[in-house]
């Protein structure tokens, strides 16, 4: 257990130890997408339990397209509330270094209560103009500074869960305005997005990162390679490991599927646990194809939560073998918010059941939480069955 803390670093910030609190939308921002107490609450939590690296939950360049109807909105009307956000962690936890997610929810806006808008024509919403598309480039480039001067340690540029980032680098996104097609039009979001934040961040220190789904599991998705093509080819994701080295960047956190529709790639169950053993074979490709090239872009890993307490020897061993070098944890943040702390002190840990109850709440667009341990959550929930 030794080697989860161990200290690190990502870019310029050293980190406490491995442990990573993956993003986890919690849908409960006060109307107009600020920072409510309920989430003050959770990120308080976090950093009160050790965990080294938080990734802020999704939050988002626009109001006009969100998966959540409670979902965190980055503008500066919101500013001060992301600024007690990053007091809070801090307060309570000096040193751990604090991620914000930004995002666009493209194709998985939900029309109930927002615009549904895609990248690829015939694709799922309104297909985006090309006008359109460089606003949102702008809106990338606007959110992370502002998350910069809110006083977060850096941001994840999400391109990942199919979700507007992850549809522009598909094989499948095939338009014809240099926004698609080729490799340059597929990557161009990345390239000019985080161009622009490192041309504008206040200080060098500030962490650019991305999290990416590997493969998606969908026909001419992320990791396949053809826009008609279904099956697993890693080609193009290795090689966007080498444009991010290219750009600069300082971590990749990677993941798989799009849990709208291939959720058990995502975040595995018990039914289906060995699904765990993609993410650590991708983890283990996106090590090796950073080494060959001698980056220093640290990796973080997805999808321990399934493993209960079977992670901390299997994340060890990943770090051991130099196949990773951050471990991050999702649903488990949400079952115990304490669990680097507790491991440290040989306390007992409440393991997630992987009972996917948070993923009901998510789908259900109640707030989001654990119903088995957060008692909170738990009694929120059965209030509302
Ligand atoms: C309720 C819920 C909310 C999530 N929110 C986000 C999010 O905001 N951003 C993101 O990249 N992934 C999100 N995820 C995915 C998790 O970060 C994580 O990748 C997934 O749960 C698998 O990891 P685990 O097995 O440790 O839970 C969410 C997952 C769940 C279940």
């Amino acid at each position: 257990m030794n080697l989860l803390f161990e200290k690190g670093r990502i870019g310029r910030c050293e980190t406490a130890n491995r442990f990573v609190a993956q993003p986890m939308e919690g849908n409960c921002a006060e109307p107009g997408g600020a920072v409510s107490d309920l989430c003050l609450r959770k990120y308080r939590s976090l950093a009160r339990g050790g965990w080294g690296t938080i990734v802020a939950e999704a939050i988002s360049v626009t109001s006009d397209s969100l998966a959540r109807k409670n979902a965190l909105v980055m503008n500066r009307r919101n500013l001060d509330g992301f600024k007690r956000l990053v007091d809070t962690v801090k307060t309570e936890n000096p040193d751990a270094v604090l991620l914000f997610q930004i995002t666009h929810s493209g194709p998985v806006s939900n029309p109930l209560f927002s615009e549904r808008v895609c990248v690829s024509p015939g694709g799922e919403g309104r297909c985006l103009a090309t006008e359109e598309i460089e606003r949102i480039r702008d809106g990338f480039v606007r959110s992370s500074l502002l998350a910069e001067e809110a006083g977060a340690d850096g941001i994840d540029f999400k391109m990942c869960h199919g979700y507007l980032g992850a549809e522009f680098l598909r094989p499948a996104n095939t338009r014809a305005d240099g926004w698609g097609g080729s490799w340059e039009g597929r990557t161009r979001l990345l390239r000019e997005g985080i161009g622009a934040i490192r041309a504008g961040r206040r200080s060098e220190r500030f962490v650019l990162g991305s999290r990416i789904s590997m493969y998606e599991g969908i026909r001419g998705g992320c990791g396949t390679a053809a826009a008609d093509d279904p099956v697993e080819d890693l080609s193009d994701m290795l090689r966007l490991l080498r444009l991010m080295d290219e750009l600069g960047m300082d971590y990749v956190n990677v993941s798989a599927g799009i849990p709208a529709k291939t959720p058990v790639i995502t975040r595995p169950v018990r039914s289906s646990e060995l699904m765990h053993l993609h993410h650590l074979r991708y983890t283990r490709a996106a090590k090796r194809t950073l080494a060959g090239i001698g980056s220093s872009i640290q990796v973080f890993g997805s999808a321990y939560s399934v493993l209960r307490e079977r992670a901390v020897p299997v994340a060890c061993e990943m770090l051991a073998r130099g196949d990773a070098d951050f471990i991050g944890w999702g649903r488990q943040t949400l079952a115990d918010p304490f669990m680097p702390g507790k491991l440290l002190r040989g306390e007992a840990v409440d393991y997630c059941a992987s009972c996917s109850g948070c993923s009901r709440m998510m789908i259900e667009q109640t707030h989001v939480g654990c119903i088995l341990f957060d008692e909170h959550y738990k009694t929120y929930w059965n209030e509302r069955r």
